[in-house]
């Protein structure tokens, strides 16, 4: 069975080429990126140490985390530039009525 949506933001509110937190209740918090339109949402902070990666610079479809460099895929969440080797987690972008929705993996 399918969990319901979980409404994260307004769309205009992520600068496009650029990142917002969200932060919920209970949960790490997110990064919602903006990519030419299109949202993508992963973990925020860094799977390297405790950086957030919205303060970090996107550039290419990366986000280069502000601590050591590392660099993420903002699409796929893979690890792209050392000292990250950890993928990132990523999570279902739905936009819907100018809001962005999740839904969250069981457990
Ligand atoms: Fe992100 Fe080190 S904390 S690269």
């Amino acid at each position: 069975s399918r969990h319901p949506l979980t409404r994260l933001c307004a769309i205009e509110d992520v600068p496009d080429g650029g990142a917002l937190q969200v932060v919920l209740p209970e949960r790490p918090p997110l990064a919602v990126f903006r990519l030419e339109g299109r949202c993508f949402v992963t973990d925020d902070t860094c799977t390297h140490g405790n950086a957030s990666l919205c303060d970090g610079d996107v550039e290419g479809g990366l986000v280069i985390c502000p601590f050591h460099a590392g660099s993420f895929d903002i699409r796929t969440g893979e690890a792209v530039d050392r000292p990250c080797v950890k993928k990132l987690q990523t999570y279902e972008a739905i936009e819907d009525g100018g809001a962005l929705y999740t839904v969250f993996p069981e457990g």
